[in-house]
């Protein structure tokens, strides 16, 4: 397991200044915060700091301003929004690279300042050496509290801990040990639960994920290739072309690692996304039919298969679970996580792309042991990759 710097109690933090990464970047719509969660995560990270008498400068990157522009993607006016959730008074500094900053920020009675957007500068994206020294003369400590952000080699997250003392936050800790208790063999048997529409963008996930688990559910549009690779038709359902190779594979390796493959064996569907499905077998599935979800069998299944196991993790929705008719093979799923994780029979960790809506929808949100808020991160980090980020926080 990767060991971390991590800040311990008897570090003082007294009238020091720390860089704190954070991730900020939330969805927006006209300059209002749409899903504040990352900003509600940082609540009890940043009093418990200001408990040390710190002072923090706290830096996000919002959007991808270098190649969408920046309109829109200031902080500036989401100021007051973010003080309002973290119940704490912020100072936004706009122009913050000068040699003064530094000594400003120690001088002033505000005690949390607010960066502007850290994409801004194209140097972050470049890991500029300079400007990560920049970046760090405004400190006296860097803390990276962004897992989510942690898959980018960008200065505020990388350059910048080559010039201060570094370590991991919190969050990142508790992250890591969520994930690192999932595949430990001594935790008991895994079950590894993967949906989404593109095989492609999901196989090394999948092959890193296969010898580490009993079983591997395949939903989604995903679940389609299977359907498909099996001879049945699939109607006008979404699937990728020309995958049969990485299905062989997919299906070769877990036979190999004796894993057992749950892909779906009843599915509902309809001839459009607005109209309520009907639950067919395989062999039922007709021309114009389209799959927008698992069938109640193939849930029973994943609810048994779930019985043998100790460990879930949940990356990717089973369904189309935004239309409320489509929701029903995913939330019958999230339920029966609950309801073993409440009753202590079971470890649950969800994260990435649409996986937390889609719990959320379900009424599931409080019913897992970890839900992560990062996507690409979770993901490499779950494909067996390093974090350029995390590696940097070594010892
Ligand atoms: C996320 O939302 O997953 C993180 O903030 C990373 O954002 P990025 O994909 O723009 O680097």
């Amino acid at each position: 397991m990767q060991q971390l710097k991590t800040i311990s109690e008897n570090i003082n933090l007294s009238n020091k200044n720390i860089f704190l990464r954070v991730d900020f970047n939330c969805p927006i719509e006209k300059s209002t915060i749409t899903d504040d969660t990352k900003i509600i995560k940082m609540k009890s990270i940043i009093s418990d700091f200001l408990k040390k008498n710190a002072k923090l400068i706290l830096c996000s990157h919002l959007g991808r301003p270098q190649k969408k522009g920046k309109d829109g993607l200031s902080f500036k006016p989401l100021v007051q929004s973010i003080e309002k959730i973290l119940d704490q008074k912020l100072t936004f500094i706009e122009d913050f690279l000068n040699a003064s900053t530094k000594d400003k920020i120690k001088s002033s009675e505000n005690k949390i300042f607010l960066l502007e957007n850290i994409r801004f500068f194209k140097e972050e994206e470049a890991n500029d050496k300079n400007f990560g020294k920049q970046l760090a003369s405004l400190a006296d400590i860097y803390v990276n509290e962004a897992f989510s952000c942690s898959h980018r080699a960008h200065a505020s997250v990388s350059a910048i801990t080559s010039y201060l003392d570094s370590y991991a936050g919190k969050t990142i800790v508790d992250e890591l040990n969520s994930l690192n208790k999932i595949f430990d063999s001594k935790s008991g048997a895994t079950m590894c639960i993967i949906g989404g529409s593109k095989i492609s963008t999901k196989i090394d996930l999948i092959l890193n994920l296969i010898p580490k688990a009993k079983y591997l559910v395949i939903g989604g549009a995903m679940g389609n290739n299977f359907i498909k690779h099996n001879k049945f038709n699939i109607g006008k359902s979404l699937y990728e072309e020309n995958k049969d190779k990485l299905i062989t594979e997919i299906i070769n390796k877990a036979k190999q690692s004796n894993c057992e493959l749950i892909t779906p064996v009843d599915v509902v569907v309809s001839e459009n996304m607005n109209t309520k499905g009907e639950t067919k077998n395989l062999n039922e599935i007709s021309e114009n039919d389209i799959i927008f979800d698992i069938g109640s069998k193939t849930s029973q299944k994943i609810k048994s298969a779930i019985d043998k196991t100790k460990m879930v993790l949940w990356n990717g929705p089973l369904g189309l679970f935004e239309k409320d008719y489509f929701l029903h093979g995913t939330k019958q799923v999230a339920e029966y996580i609950k309801m073993k994780t409440r009753n202590k029979s079971l470890v649950s960790v969800a994260g990435g792309g649409d996986t937390a809506a889609a719990i959320k929808k379900s009424n599931c949100l409080d019913g897992f042991s970890y839900i992560s808020t990062a996507g690409g991160a979770f993901l490499e980090w779950l494909e067996g990759k390093t974090l350029p980020g995390l590696k940097v926080l070594e010892k």
